[in-house]
């Protein structure tokens, strides 16, 4: 019945049953979780979101939102009981408008992110979001996660590019604050509430979001560096050289881009010795690729750096850049690591590595840890491959948590909490912060209709 209801909704190219089509939308990407459902629909527009959802409310039927099912926590992919309705916003991908001088774009929830950077640089105008996975996330599953990626240093995560949300409620119900504007501070700023709520608070249909100007020429270059906490002290070095041109500030490990070179083809790090850490920046100068030379050539002097590799052109940056973005799929095909997706204050970044170091080595002497991240956020992802039949993952997990909570930090920085963390919400969330999520939860949602079993 409710089946029959959901398909005249969006009609014969707005669902599918077909096994086949079904499989890739009931694993996440990192094939943590497979779930059931029986059905995905595809509504085309906010008005079929909004029958879809009220026909699931009236039956009582859960919905999981899905974006590109790139997520890192399982937040897009139906649970086992085979009852939930997966609501795919892949046909929702129209630009609605662009308005360069207004600086914003209006856009559907389904658009893929590399679209929309596309779309803004076609008139001369900037969308900063990016990360390794653009080509297939769509804007709504960003803003549903808050999604940080590498640009963050310079333009804040997701939740600082958006001006105005549309949203569709638990009882179907549509709530449009598409405004473009920079000021508003008329009541309570809603779209926030399901920025980074992960589909459990609404579903996201459209969004307003912000442009910056173009950044003009990038200068990236890839140093090695002796220790992590140099890559702390060189962005700060840096940062007081050349102000906020700083676009993008990535850590990584030797031994994870040596995964790198093993598994994703035509990948090389141009340098003939090995350094412990490497540094992949891109500054944003005019070309004045003197002014980032000799910045480094004086951090060189001080020892904070070994070795320096500048792009020669565009083609040479995103061979540096392919390497950093490749780096989830080279450790997706090495082996299953514990996936911490931690953040500290940058100041205490220097002595989480040091401590979180001794604690593995005390914990699981033959761990390997693969490291890397978004420096100038406080951003590590500090994932841990043990050695079969080592101890539990989760005694593993919860001691590096609890260093990073001592440390004033988060255990979900950009990944958001979805199914895979969802067990640790509790316990680094206070009590009071707890409750106020739960009543906000059952405020707009008090069916549980929307995402449930996942953040909270
Ligand atoms: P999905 O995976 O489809 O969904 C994610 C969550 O949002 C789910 O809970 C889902 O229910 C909900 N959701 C999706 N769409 C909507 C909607 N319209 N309304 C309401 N809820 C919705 N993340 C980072 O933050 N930084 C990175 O640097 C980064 N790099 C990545 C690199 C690779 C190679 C990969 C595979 C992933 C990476 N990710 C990164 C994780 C992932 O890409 C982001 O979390 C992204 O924002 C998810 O978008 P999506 O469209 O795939 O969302
Ligand atoms: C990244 O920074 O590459 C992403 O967050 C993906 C990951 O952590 O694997
Ligand atoms: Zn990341």
């Amino acid at each position: 019945m409710l089946l029959e209801q959901l398909k005249d909704i969006v009609g014969p190219k707005g669902w599918t049953t077909d096994p086949a089509d079904l499989e890739p939308r009931l694993t996440d990407w990192r094939g943590a979780v497979h779930g059931k459902t029986p059905i995905v629909v595809s509504p085309a527009n906010t008005d079929e979101v909004a029958a879809v959802v009220r026909a699931c409310a009236a039956a009582s039927v859960a919905i999981v939102p899905q974006g590109g099912n790139t997520g890192m926590c399982a937040g897009a992919v139906p649970d086992a009981s085979g009852a939930q309705v997966v609501l795919s916003l892949g046909r929702m991908n129209a630009i609605r408008s662009i308005d360069p001088t207004n600086y914003s774009m209006e856009v559907e929830a389904g658009c893929i992110l590399e679209n929309i950077q596309v779309a803004a640089s076609k008139v001369d105008r900037h969308f900063p979001l990016s990360l390794g996975a653009e080509g297939s996330c769509q804007i709504g599953g960003n803003l549903a996660t808050n999604a940080g990626g590498i640009n963050v240093v310079r333009y804040g995560t997701a939740r600082a590019l958006v001006l105005g949300l549309e949203a569709v409620l638990a009882d179907g119900s549509v709530v449009s604050s598409l405004r473009s504007l920079r000021k508003d501070t008329a009541g309570y700023d809603l779209k926030q509430l399901f920025i980074g709520s992960e589909g459990t608070l609404g579903i996201i249909t459209a969004a307003t979001l912000k442009l910056s100007p173009l950044p003009g020429v990038i200068n990236t270059a890839l140093v090695a560096i002796e220790s992590a906490g140099d890559a702390v002290r060189l962005l700060s070095y840096l940062r007081s050289e050349l102000a906020d041109a700083i676009e993008a500030f990535e850590l990584v490990s030797d031994y994870v881009f040596g995964l790198v070179t093993k598994h994703i083809p035509d990948t090389a790090l141009p340098f003939s010795d090995a350094s412990p850490w490497y540094v992949l920046m891109d500054v944003a100068i005019g070309g004045d690729e003197k002014r980032l030379e000799t910045a480094l050539m004086n951090a060189a002097e001080t020892g904070l750096l070994v070795d320096a590799v500048f792009a020669k052109n565009a083609s040479e940056s995103e061979q540096f850049w392919r390497m950093r973005h490749s780096i989830a799929e080279a450790e997706r095909a090495e082996r299953k690591a514990l996936k911490h997706d931690i953040a500290v204050p940058i100041s205490r970044m220097e002595e989480f590595l040091r401590r979180g170091e001794s604690l593995i080595a005390e914990l699981v002497p033959d761990a390997q840890l693969v490291t890397f991240g978004h420096v100038g956020d406080g951003n590590l992802h500090y994932n841990v491959a043990l050695p079969a039949g080592s101890l539990d993952g989760a005694i593993v997990t919860t001691a590096i948590y609890d260093l990073v909570e001592e440390l004033g930090g988060s255990f979900s920085a950009e990944h958001g909490v979805g199914v895979l963390k969802r067990q640790y919400l509790p316990k680094y969330r206070s009590e009071g912060e707890i409750a106020l999520m739960r009543t906000l939860k059952a405020a707009l949602d008090p069916g549980n209709i929307l995402n449930p079993g996942k953040v909270i």
